[in-house]
């Protein structure tokens, strides 16, 4: 299937000579009604939601209701009071990790491909309240590897508290079986928080069906406003959790030396809230909520084939992950061995407006145990890209390789 058609709400794909944006899996274009949106809450209704009941702000508060909803209900939330919004997946992860009350100790179980937001928060617990940090190895391919996963939960036995893992890689693009994996989770009394920057936007992600307990993502890569993103739990685990944005909007009533918390998701909201980006978010994900998701995902996997295919001959070069693209999304991320990736990633963009990444992607764990100091240069997809700006990054990468080789 095609979302060509859908490449005219794009301004930016809509100049002349557009780029063949590939950097996707690091933020996502804007359409159209998502930049209206951010402008009419400046030039039309600049107010504060959920506290000023003059026009303006009765206004916000709406739209930023109705934004919060269509989030709850793309992800299938019981409730649109599950839903909270936070900066990005990285301050969802935090808001979980400082949240949860830890007992030196216990432990907290992640993959060896993690974000560093998905890593550091767990690291810092470790140094700061000794907790312990175990990591589950892939297996030589980068798939997961259950056994190992069944072995780290039963040696961790009843200290086990979390289980902390990214749905899809940003470094591969390689998706974990996470229904599995939180049943097995489950059967060690423990939690799952699901770490679903590279999948929300990508695929159909339902927290029910899945059974997880926390999704945490961004909003940027759903082609939502930089600066927002999303954390969605379960009601009892949201009530029982400590925020760590107290403040205004965060109580219902206080005296001098006490409070009453406020339900969520106003107690994790603390502060004057980004409106524009709060109702825009509700334009980006109803601007999704129309689209098949599972075909979004074939789409891309169709793109990464084509780029696959088209480089996976040269020579110096490796592609992360499982030979298959089907099992790499819309991620097609190279080891350039001794290429230069930063200056071959320049050049694409200089000479045919090919942008793609790279670097470490906030993966230097994975990167630094196998000494790739350099990182890797990351080709990802996502709906509004076509056949010919992968067979166009294809035929530019070539040439970039023979030239630098
Ligand atoms: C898998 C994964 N987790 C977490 C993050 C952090 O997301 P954010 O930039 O929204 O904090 C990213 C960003 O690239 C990511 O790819």
């Amino acid at each position: 299937m095609s979302f060509s058609h859908l490449r005219s709400d794009f301004p930016t794909l809509c100049q002349e000579n557009p780029p063949a944006y590939l950097d996707n899996a690091c933020v996502t274009l804007k359409p159209q009604q998502v930049i209206d949106s951010i402008s009419d809450y400046y030039s039309k209704y600049p107010g504060c939601g959920g506290r000023s009941v003059h026009r303006y702000g009765t206004q916000v508060s709406r739209l930023v209701q109705q934004s919060r909803k269509t989030v709850a209900d793309f992800i299938n939330a019981n409730s649109p009071n599950e839903m909270i919004f936070t900066r990005n997946a990285t301050h969802s992860l935090n808001q979980i990790a400082k949240g949860l009350s830890w007992e030196k100790g216990d432990v907290i179980i992640t993959g060896d491909r993690e974000h560093n937001s998905n890593l550091v928060p767990w690291i810092q617990l470790k140094q700061e309240f000794g907790i312990e940090h175990r990591v589950v190895k892939s297996n030589p391919d980068n798939s997961f590897n259950m056994e190992n996963f069944e072995d780290a939960c039963s040696d961790a036995g009843d200290k086990l508290k979390l289980v902390s893992m990214s749905h899809v890689g940003n470094l591969d693009g390689v998706k974990i079986p996470i229904k599995e994996i939180t049943k097995v989770t489950h059967e060690h009394n423990a939690l799952i928080s699901v770490d679903g920057a590279q999948s929300t936007p990508h695929m159909k992600v339902d927290v029910q069906e899945l059974d997880i307990d926390f999704l945490s993502f961004s909003i940027h890569k759903m082609c939502g406003p930089s600066g927002m993103g999303g954390l969605w739990g379960r009601t009892e685990l949201l009530e029982n959790m400590r925020t760590i944005q107290a403040g205004g909007q965060t109580v219902t009533s206080t005296t001098y030396d006490s409070l009453e918390w406020a339900k969520p998701p106003s107690k994790f909201e603390g502060g004057l809230g980004n409106f524009a980006g709060l109702i825009a978010s509700g334009s980006a994900i109803d601007y999704l909520s129309k689209l098949d998701m599972n075909a979004v995902h074939e789409h891309e996997i169709s793109l990464n084939r084509i780029m696959t295919n088209g480089i996976k001959h040269l020579n110096g070069i490796e592609i992360i992950g499982p030979e298959n693209p089907e099992m790499r999304s819309g991620i097609c991320s190279i080891l350039m061995n001794q290429l230069p990736a930063h200056d071959i990633a320049i050049l694409l963009d200089e000479a045919a407006g090919v942008m793609v990444r790279s670097g470490q992607h906030c993966v230097h764990s994975w990167f630094n145990d196998r000494g790739h100091k350099d990182g890797s240069l990351r080709a990802s997809a996502y709906l509004y890209n076509t056949e010919d700006d992968a067979k166009l990054f294809v035929d530019t990468f070539c040439e970039a390789v023979e030239a630098f080789s």
